[in-house]
């Protein structure tokens, strides 16, 4: 006799609860079932958002140490369940081990980061108001509250990191948050969940629910949740901030990462490890990041030497099993997304491009691809391709390496490999984009930084402290009669 493994529960202000359907995760990779999660019923959602709403007053007078303790409790954790954790991680994601481990590691990181801005949080600044004879004896305290509950909405290609990203934030600066993780990859989030139930943290103050999509808009437009931060996919995130134009909304959105090789990067070591990097970021996690290379414009000095030498990068990556610890590059996220790339690689080329490397699919795995030569107005050329494949431009000088870069509707992150500072200074003033990495590729995320796009990649910042800030508002009280 065989019985069934019961559903993952989901968290419903901090506690495990099921409802009366469920979701089945499956490996990108072979299709083996990774869990069956349990959906919450549409009074359950209720719920979760009334707790969220009852504890939206009293968590943020939370003394720091408890929330603070709290995130230092999820740090300990994820460093002792590291391994099976990243498992997690690359059964549903699909991501290769070594990357899924780095994604734990980086989650380490957010929570630590969380609970050290926790202890700094909330001192307020206080400024005198006598400057003017009207504000003689009078004081302006300012300290940040939160607007209310969080919507966290997070995407399948940091399964575990970016619910992070939206969860630690909130607690440091002790707001309420519902966090919907992708439904493609809602075992990450429903285990951080697990952690989270470990802690002292007050009922209400957080709550995990893998609800479809389907059902977001009705999260989304309930007014008490006035944050909403979402990562995932242009379209739908510029239509969920045009759905609420009064909530405070932030887009962690696309991007078509451009490095940039210019002429001063020219010897053989300094290509040597432009092109390593570029082959690498251009395929970790199949290329499913924001900030993955896609377009890599080189400087008409370097470009014929810096090709060959990416392209054999590309080859040299070990693309399979992503539970191996010898891979690479594991699948897409799925087969229908593996198929989206390839025919956008066969409109490119139908248009004349070039395939150096790869222009293959096998299942749901897209073999990391270079092509040349790509039109401009196909969709390789002007969209986020979201998977291996990186297309090269040539150009002639600085100044048209940079008017290359801005030459998209999206500004997330840019790579730029020049040794010259002044270079990097104009590059920084030059380029429209929400960060600049000089020496290395624009895949390059600290944690702790702030990361968010101009254009169409999104609004607002995340990186812990930005985010905390994103999720409160400057309060001013006056004080009167003061002896100053
Ligand atoms: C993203 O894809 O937006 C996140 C990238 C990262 O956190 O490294």
């Amino acid at each position: 006799m065989t019985t069934a493994t019961p559903p993952h529960a989901f968290w419903l202000a901090g506690r495990e609860a099921v409802g009366d359907s469920t979701l089945d995760v499956t490996s990108p990779w072979d299709g083996r079932l990774v869990g069956t999660v349990s959906i919450p019923t549409g009074d359950q959602v209720e719920e979760a958002v009334a707790a969220a709403a009852a504890a939206a007053d009293a968590f943020p007078a939370t003394p720091a140490h408890v929330r603070a303790a709290a995130l230092d409790h999820v740090v300990g954790r994820l460093v002792e369940r590291t391994e099976e954790i990243a498992q997690l991680i690359s059964a549903e994601n699909g991501k290769p081990m070594k990357w899924a481990r780095g994604e734990v590691g980086r989650c380490v990181s957010v929570f630590r980061w969380a609970a050290e801005e926790a202890r700094r949080w909330g001192g307020g600044e206080a400024q005198r108001l006598d400057s003017d004879a009207g504000g003689t004896g009078r004081l302006a305290y300012t300290r940040r509250f939160p607007y209310g509950p969080v919507l966290g909405i997070a995407p399948f290609n940091f399964p575990l990191n970016l619910c992070a990203h939206k969860v630690a934030p909130a607690i440091a600066v002790g707001t309420p948050i519902i966090l919907k993780p992708a439904p493609a990859t809602p075992l990450s989030g429903l285990l951080l969940g697990e952690l989270l139930a470990e802690t002292d943290l007050p009922a209400g103050s957080w709550s995990v629910l893998p609800v479809p999509n389907e059902q977001m808009p009705s999260l989304v437009q309930d007014e008490r949740l006035p944050i909403i931060s979402f990562t995932g996919s242009a379209p739908v995130g510029w239509s969920i901030l045009d759905s609420v134009p009064r909530k405070r909304v932030t887009l962690e959105l696309g991007g078509n990462g451009a490095a940039v090789v210019l002429a001063d990067y020219s010897s053989d070591a300094d290509l040597d490890w432009a092109a390593q990097r570029i082959a690498t970021f251009a395929n970790y996690q199949a290329g499913q990041s924001c900030i993955s290379v896609q377009r890599v414009i080189a400087d008409t000095s370097v470009h014929h030497r810096l090709v060959p030498r990416v392209v054999a990068a590309i080859e040299a990556l070990r693309t399979g099993d992503p539970s191996d610890p010898a891979t690479d590059v594991g699948p897409l996220v799925s087969e229908e997304a593996a198929r989206r790339v390839e025919s956008w690689v066969e409109e490119a080329v139908g248009r004349g491009a070039k395939v150096l490397t790869g222009g293959r699919r096998d299942g749901a795995t897209y073999a990391p691809t270079a092509l040349e030569g790509v039109p401009a107005d196909t969709r390789i050329g002007c969209e986020e391709v979201f998977g291996p494949v990186l297309t090269f431009t040539e150009v002639d000088g600085e100044e048209a390496a940079f008017a290359a870069v801005n030459d998209s509707k999206y500004g997330l992150q840019a790579g730029l490999f020049t040794h010259d500072v002044q270079t990097a200074f104009r590059a920084h003033r030059a380029l429209e984009v929400g960060g600049v990495v000089v020496g290395d590729v624009p895949s390059y995320r600290a944690d702790q930084m702030p990361y968010g796009g101009v254009k169409e990649s999104g609004v607002g910042r995340e990186g812990v402290r930005f985010a905390m800030e994103d999720y409160t508002y400057e309060r001013v009280m006056v004080l009167t009669g003061l002896d100053l």
